[in-house]
């Protein structure tokens, strides 16, 4: 709902700008403002002014400007919204409720947060009491420490049909069966009402909170297996499913700060990724993520990454994800997706191999323009017109489906470059009237551009790295193509120099003795790290099977070689074709439009090649 901005001058006016900002900033007189250092940038000398009798502060240092609501954002990292009901909350004045329906919520929700809250603190009760024994054990063989059981305020329904029921009495039974804590049966045939009984029994409990932090609903764990694993509250009064994110008040301020917020699957994977240090990330409620969470995510950065489990499932619900946001794009806002290992979740991940594996998964995220162009493209047969028209259908449709003219258009262009990039054959040169000639759209040249600006493919070099890890003596056999090979700057020129170097003064090292070898090198991490976040699939990044069929080991040198190939080719063709796009926007030449028409064609034939050889570990997972 929006604000009346009656409501907020009020709240500026009640709530002192030097005096909120005087909490933490030291601030002196000086003539009719006040200055101090610059909480927002490093500073000795004062540049940072407020202004009480126009509202707001300004620093001169690093053009920090705002309102005491945008001071209250920033500093506590509070989302608009949240940050006028913490001044309001100081200034006591009730919060404006516009609608008859918001009023009429606000009414239901009265009083039950205490509900909720008494309910978890009973439940944390139960955890540590002699009788949570059990319950303390299986936290612990999930490696959960004692501070997080704190931290996450989980808690223990003991089996039983009335504990809860019994130890809340003093509360009611209505309110508790509002608060979904109790439920109550339908009436018999006899029109008998049956007595109402807790509904969660033997569960481990995981209080859902709002963005203000307080708990509104609980979702409860059974202890090992069983069905079904988890129990949610049902929607009530201070609940709803559908616009409840778990964590939002603890990842949000964080995730404001560092610029990034995680969305994974469990309340588990959140807690587990709290404890390996990585606080900015939330959880829906066991659904899809709706509209209303996708907006609530925006509201805290422009680009959250989604995490899904790689298998089949996982990836056919990132791909809905992607297309449930498409229509909600604006500029600068959009989502990234992160595929981790088939089967895995967050937890698995960051428990067996550690925050840094993680992380290295999270970098690799694709951006969701890449992911619709995967899902259309990939594994796809287009072996005929028809089916090529296909994919171009569907590639329209999604960029139709942005509501955003701006995004819209871009996304357009986008695809038409990478879709004629891959698929027309070189065309031929049509003289139109006084010899001038159909160019490309400057649109699709511009997005063509753009698309070739990415760097050089680094996923291809790290396929290539996890190549010579599993077979070492691709080294050996490559070498010539490989010293040809650029791999950048930075992590994967120094894997690639470390694996190179080891071998060249033990060329007889295998897979096992070139781990060990790069571990002295400090380079192990660093392989590791490279493993985890390949997302290509080649034959030669698998381990070789224990029995091997003859013709295996040339079979994988020539699939190598021939990545080597495309890559070395991809890097020539990008260079010459940038050449030529430059020479041809000066001249408009007959001979420079073919010229980069031809270097387009031998571009999507290398991606061809590529593609061909990427058993892209998805393709057929896509439906
Ligand atoms: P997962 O089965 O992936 O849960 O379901 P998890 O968090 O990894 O749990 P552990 O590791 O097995 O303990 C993901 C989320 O889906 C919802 C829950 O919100 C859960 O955290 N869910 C799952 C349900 O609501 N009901 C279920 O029966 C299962
Ligand atoms: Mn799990």
């Amino acid at each position: 709902m929006t604000i009346p901005p009656a409501f907020l001058d009020e709240l500026r006016a009640r709530v002192g700008l030097a005096a909120t900002i005087g909490r933490s900033v030291k601030l002196t007189r000086a003539g009719r403002e006040m200055k101090g250092c610059c909480p927002f940038h490093n500073e000795k000398t004062p540049s940072f002014y407020v202004n009480e009798d126009k509202g707001f502060y300004h620093c001169f240092g690093c053009g920090e400007h705002g309102s005491v609501i945008d001071w209250t954002m920033k500093q506590e990292g509070l989302a608009f919204r949240d940050a006028i009901e913490s001044l309001a909350a100081q200034a006591g004045l009730d919060m404006p409720q516009e609608s008859p329906e918001g009023q009429q919520r606000a009414r239901a929700a009265a009083g039950l947060h205490e509900v909720t809250a008494r309910a978890a603190t009973w439940f944390a009760e139960q955890l540590a009491s002699a009788g949570g024994a059990a319950a303390r054990g299986y936290l612990d063989k999930r490696g959960l420490t004692a501070a997080m059981v704190a931290a996450f305020q989980l808690g223990l329904a003991p089996d039983a049909r009335t504990r809860l029921k019994a130890a809340l009495d003093s509360v009611g039974e209505a309110r508790l069966i509002e608060t979904g804590m109790l439920i109550a049966p339908e009436p018999d045939s006899s029109g008998k009402a049956g007595e109402t009984y807790d509904r969660f029994r033997g569960r481990l409990m995981f209080p859902i909170r709002d963005p203000r932090g307080r708990v509104i609903a609980f979702g409860g764990r059974i202890l090992g297996d069983g069905q079904p694993k988890y129990l949610n509250s049902p929607d009530t009064p201070l609940f709803d499913k559908g616009r409840t994110l778990y964590n939002l008040d603890r990842a949000g301020p964080a995730a404001r700060k560092s610029g990034r917020l995680l969305v994974v699957e469990g309340y588990m994977d959140v807690i587990a990724l709290a404890q390996a240090g990585i606080i900015e990330a939330v959880a829906p409620l066991g659904t899809a993520l709706t509209e209303q969470q996708l907006q609530l995510l925006w509201r805290v950065v422009p680009e959250p990454v989604l995490c899904f489990d790689g298998d089949a499932a996982g990836q056919r619900a990132g791909l809905r994800a992607a297309l449930r946001a498409l229509p909600l794009l604006e500029p600068g806002r959009s989502l990234r997706l992160a595929a981790l290992p088939a089967g895995q979740d967050p937890d698995d991940i960051v428990r067996t191999q550690g925050t840094a594996a993680f992380e290295a998964l999270l970098a690799g995220a694709e951006p969701l323009i890449d992911r619709l162009w995967r899902a259309e493209t990939e594994g796809i047969d287009t072996g005929t017109p028809e089916r090529r028209a296909g994919v171009r259908e569907r590639l329209r449709e999604h960029s139709q489906s942005i509501a955003n003219a701006s995004v819209r258009s871009l996304y357009d262009a986008e695809f038409r470059a990478r879709f004629d990039a891959l698929f027309l054959p070189q065309r031929s040169f049509t003289p139109g009237k006084g010899g001038r000639f159909a160019a490309p759209t400057a649109r699709a040249s511009e997005a063509l551009k753009a698309l070739h600006a990415r760097p050089p493919a680094t996923q291809e070099i790290a396929a290539l790295l996890v190549g010579l890890l599993e077979h070492p003596s691709l080294a050996d056999r490559c070498g010539e193509r490989l010293a040809h090979l650029d791999a950048g700057e930075g992590t994967a020129r120094a894997l690639l120099g470390g694996i190179l170097d080891a071998l060249t003064h033990e060329p007889e090292l295998d897979k096992v003795a070139l781990t060990h070898n790069l571990r002295g090198r400090g380079l192990a991490e660093l392989a590791d790290r490279v493993r985890a976040s390949n997302r290509l699939g080649f034959s030669f990044t698998k381990p070789s099977p224990p029995d091997q069929v003859s013709g295996h080991e040339a079979a994988l040198e020539r699939d190598f070689a021939a990545v080597v190939d495309t890559v070395l080719a991809r890097t020539r063709i990008d260079g010459e074709l940038a050449a030529a796009t430059r020479r041809f926007a000066n001249s408009e030449s007959e001979a420079d439009w073919t010229a980069q028409q031809r270097l387009r064609a031998e571009r999507a034939a290398v991606d061809g090649t590529l593609m061909r050889l990427a058993e892209t570990r998805r393709n057929s997972d896509l439906d």
